[in-house]
């Protein structure tokens, strides 16, 4: 049998109306629904080759051999597919990311979107975009808003088949710009997946999940008529209320460092200057400025001014997960 290989790039994404927590851990339903961005210009582009030579599946990430919880959550996820195909051959994945670790853009998004593309194109399996993100969340949650284009909806949905994410508006809809401040690369303590399983341990986790909807509601119709200060408020105030989940969990988890908190309030002053940005922040201490192309600049001279800045990525919205042709070194 010939080789069945596919090759798939994704971007990661950064969400508006966050998601954190589980109903069901194993397939991944979220306590709510979320909305996002892709982010162009970062990306994963991950291969997979199948081949009844393998005896057992391999991954490299970044030319480094992985083995371990990064390559079983990996195999996991290719026995989903493989499930779908009544398939038991093994596979080797090769991925690359042209972004660094540890900066605040989640990589499991890009990561999950990407192998989840290219092993159902291996296979071969006929799977609607639908089909494709739904499997894309059960080997990371925000992967399945990283399959669909641009401005993306993730419907929580009661069962596998019904939590999928769909594009909301095109990249060319609104010409957002995201600037991810870094503060620190440091490795955090307790990542995505951990803290999604501490979020019932907050009483507030309650409030925020009966309010989802509000919010939701909310940050669709911004995006929608590109109402940039209905969208900065409820941006904010989403990523603070996980952030009150978060701190108010136990044990605790505070991510935030003094510089996410000087951040913070810089926004603030420079929104009532007139400049149109708002902030949102991850599971860890770096700070997404969200703004439109007009102020990119401005905004990038200003942060170049304050102190204990690492770095600045820039990324425009960005398209679904793509089949690109396969280019292995031989
Ligand atoms: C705070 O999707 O990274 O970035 O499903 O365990 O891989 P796993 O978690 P993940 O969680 C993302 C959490 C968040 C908010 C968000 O992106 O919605």
């Amino acid at each position: 049998m010939p080789n069945q290989i596919a090759t798939a790039r994704a971007h990661p994404n950064i969400a508006f109306i966050k998601y954190w927590g589980n109903r069901d851990d194993r397939l991944r339903l979220p306590a709510n629904g979320s909305i996002s961005m892709n982010l162009a210009g970062l990306e994963s582009v991950t291969t997979v080759r199948f081949s009844e030579s393998l005896s057992a599946d391999s991954f490299i990430l970044n030319g480094q051999p992985q083995v371990n919880e990064a390559l079983v959550r990996v195999s996991d996820q290719l026995d989903k597919i493989r499930q779908l195909s009544d398939a038991s051959i093994r596979a080797e994945v090769i991925s690359q990311n042209n972004f660094p670790i540890g900066t605040g853009v989640a990589s499991s998004a890009s990561a999950f979107a990407a192998l989840t593309a290219a092993a159902v194109a291996a296979l071969n399996l006929q799977l609607s975009e639908h089909e494709i993100s739904a499997l894309a969340r059960l080997g990371s949650g925000s992967a399945s808003r990283s399959v669909p284009s641009g401005f993306v909806e993730w419907y929580m949905g009661n069962d596998h088949q019904t939590s999928f994410a769909k594009t909301i508006a095109e990249p060319d809809h609104w010409d957002l710009v995201d600037l991810v401040v870094v503060i620190s690369t440091m490795h955090k303590e307790v990542g995505s997946t951990g803290g999604h399983s501490l979020a019932n341990t907050s009483p507030l986790q309650s409030a925020r999940i009966a309010d989802t909807p509000r919010r939701l509601n909310l940050c669709r119709t911004a995006i929608q008529e590109r109402d940039f200060d209905a969208f900065a408020h409820i941006v904010e105030q989403d990523a603070l209320i996980m952030h009150a989940v978060m701190m108010s969990s136990n044990p605790r988890l505070i991510y935030w460092l003094p510089t996410t908190l000087a951040i913070i309030s810089e926004v603030a002053k420079w929104r009532a200057t007139g400049i149109a940005v708002c902030f949102t922040i991850d599971a860890g201490p770096n700070v997404h400025l969200i703004t439109t192309s007009d102020y990119a600049e401005e905004l990038r001279r200003k942060i170049a001014e304050l102190n204990d800045i690492q770095s600045v990525l820039l990324a425009r919205p960005g398209g679904p997960v793509a089949l690109m042709e396969t280019h292995l070194k031989e």
